[in-house]
């Protein structure tokens, strides 16, 4: 390893931790990561505390703080506790198994440290920090999609931007991935900042490759028709047994009209025309009632059918769920997350090498606290962060309430990008339940905007504290591709276009 100026030694060991003496004007901060070469080892550790004394009595502190004398110049110190995360001898690495000894020499991570750690990715998150710099890319594999993803920091951490840096690659590495994203505020298409304005719609790959669904132009309709009695559940978590098997009654008694046809008869006569409890038949038609016409129209066309199909072809999709009201937006999600989940299930079960042609899925889900909250109703969600690994199914669960999240979920998500978050409770079940951030608290505290710590297991393994790119200039990186649009006037002949250009694209692939 070729080494710069050490920045200190090391004046004590206890099992995993690690204090050193800084040398003066060397410059560190909270999270940051220190060589110690030790022996034939190189051992790698965070920064996690600091202290500043001197060896000086308060009497001679004093006198010389007066000026009448001076005591020496090494009586002031500055030491700093670390601890160890990885060990190398030779070209192996692993976790540490033993520590250094006293008065080996630390060195600040340098370009050829990131190497030795591996922190790059097809995925790139940021770049590692390390006091006042930035050193070489960090990133995830595509292999950690399915492994399942968390985003956690409070309101204006950088929650969004990170989300739009991973799915713009994800969109980049189409039809190898593909990305739901459900946008709950409406700023993913086109950018909600004054300054920059910039969202998935200056993605140079847009005309292709996303495809956008809008609750406010009349796309979004999930026709009734086309619910049946077994998609109850995603549309009202809380419906029971009994009004499920009437459900099921209804629909063999009216076929695809039956939600239409006993909501006009309940309406007319009070009854739906097939034997039941009363109480049973009020409470299900009471929440089929709750459906509302513009979003519930009485139709046979489906958006989740048009968004599936995308999916399956390496078209991302952004569903903007912003105005709706809060149970349709829940409705929407679980809807549609869970038929393209379940396909993905079905055709792992019945048709392997159909399955093998799926792109990687990413599901992003902003105010995921609401589909993952142990005290709610459960959700698609938690059975996909559960048991969909194996599908290739991945959700990316965000949000500033990371304590809400249930806590088998939590434990599923490999990989987690933690922002500065503030309230106490929060950071005390992220460091509690991630591995190797125990000693971060105070760090995830006093982030930047922006910055971050990435832990990607099985890949990365401590929490690597990084600076998230932001959006703009990722866009600046990737210049917009002439689709040759521009000259189409009219909508329906730009509508073929994309169809052919689509085409063409999977009889590439
Ligand atoms: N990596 C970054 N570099 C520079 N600026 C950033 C970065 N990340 C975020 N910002 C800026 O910080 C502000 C807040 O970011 P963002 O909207 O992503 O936060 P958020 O966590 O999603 O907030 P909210 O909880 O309100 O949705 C924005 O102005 C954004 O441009
Ligand atoms: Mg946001």
């Amino acid at each position: 390893m070729p080494n710069t100026n050490s920045i200190g030694f090391v004046c004590g060991t206890k099992g995993d931790a690690v204090t050193f003496l800084v040398n003066t004007n060397v410059t560190l901060s909270f999270g940051q990561i220190v060589r110690i070469e030790s022996d034939k080892r190189s051992f790698y550790a965070r920064v996690v505390n600091s202290e500043s004394s001197s060896t000086l009595e308060t009497i001679e502190q004093l006198r010389e703080a007066q000026g009448k004398e001076a005591f020496g110049p090494y009586s002031a110190y500055r030491s700093v506790e670390a601890v160890l995360f990885l060990e190398k001898r030779g070209d192996s690495i692993r976790s540490p198994t033993f520590n250094p000894n006293y008065r080996d020499q630390v060195y600040a991570a340098t370009d050829e440290d990131c190497a030795v750690l591996n922190l790059t990715g097809e995925l790139q998150v940021g770049r590692l920090r390390s006091e006042n710099q930035l050193l070489s890319s960090v990133g995830i594999n595509i292999d950690a999609i399915p492994r399942m993803m968390g985003m956690f920091g409070m309101t204006g951490s950088g929650k969004t931007n990170t989300e739009l840096v991973i799915n713009a690659q994800i969109i980049d590495n189409s039809p190898r991935t593909v990305a739901l994203i459900y946008d709950f505020a409406g700023q993913l298409l086109e950018g909600k900042e004054i300054k920059t304005q910039k969202g998935l719609k200056h993605h140079p790959l847009f005309p292709t490759r996303i495809q956008y669904y809008s609750g406010q132009d009349g796309k979004m309709a999930v026709g009734l028709k086309t619910i049946t009695p077994g998609k109850l559940e995603m549309l009202f978590p809380d419906i029971q047994p009994p009004q499920r098997r009437l459900a099921w009654q209804l629909f063999r008694h009216f076929g695809a009209n039956w939600i239409e046809n006993s909501r006009e008869l309940y309406r007319s006569e009070g009854n739906v025309g097939v034997r039941a409890q009363k109480v049973v038949v009020e409470a299900l038609m009471q929440k089929l009632s709750s459906l509302s016409g513009e979003l519930f129209p009485s139709s046979d066309y489906t958006f989740v059918d048009s968004a599936l199909q995308n999916i399956c072809n390496g078209v991302s999709c952004l569903v903007d769920i912003s105005g709706m009201r809060s149970e349709d937006q829940n409705r929407v999600v679980c809807l549609s997350s869970s038929t393209i989940a379940e396909h993905y299930k079905r055709t792992w079960e019945s048709n392997f090498d159909e399955w093998l042609k799926l792109p990687t899925l990413l599901i992003t889900l902003e105010e995921a606290h609401e589909f993952l909250d142990p005290n709610k109703p459960r959700t698609i969600f938690s059975d996909i962060a559960l048991t969909y690994r194996k599908y290739r199914v991945g959700l990316n669960a965000v949000t500033p309430r990371p304590s809400r999240i249930n806590f088998d979920v939590f434990a599923e998500l490999w990989t987690k990008v933690i922002m500065k978050t503030e309230l106490k409770k929060d950071r005390m079940y992220l460091t509690e339940n991630t591995p190797y951030m125990e000693y971060s608290e105070t760090e995830i505290k006093m982030l930047d905007v922006g910055e971050a710590l990435l832990i990607s297991e099985p890949k990365i393994k401590f929490a690597v504290p990084i600076r998230v790119t932001h959006y703009p200039e990722y866009l600046e990186k990737h210049p917009p591709i002439d689709h040759g649009l521009r000259d189409f006037q009219s909508l329906s002949i730009m509508d073929e276009k994309l169809r052919m250009l689509r085409s063409q694209e999977k009889v590439k692939l």
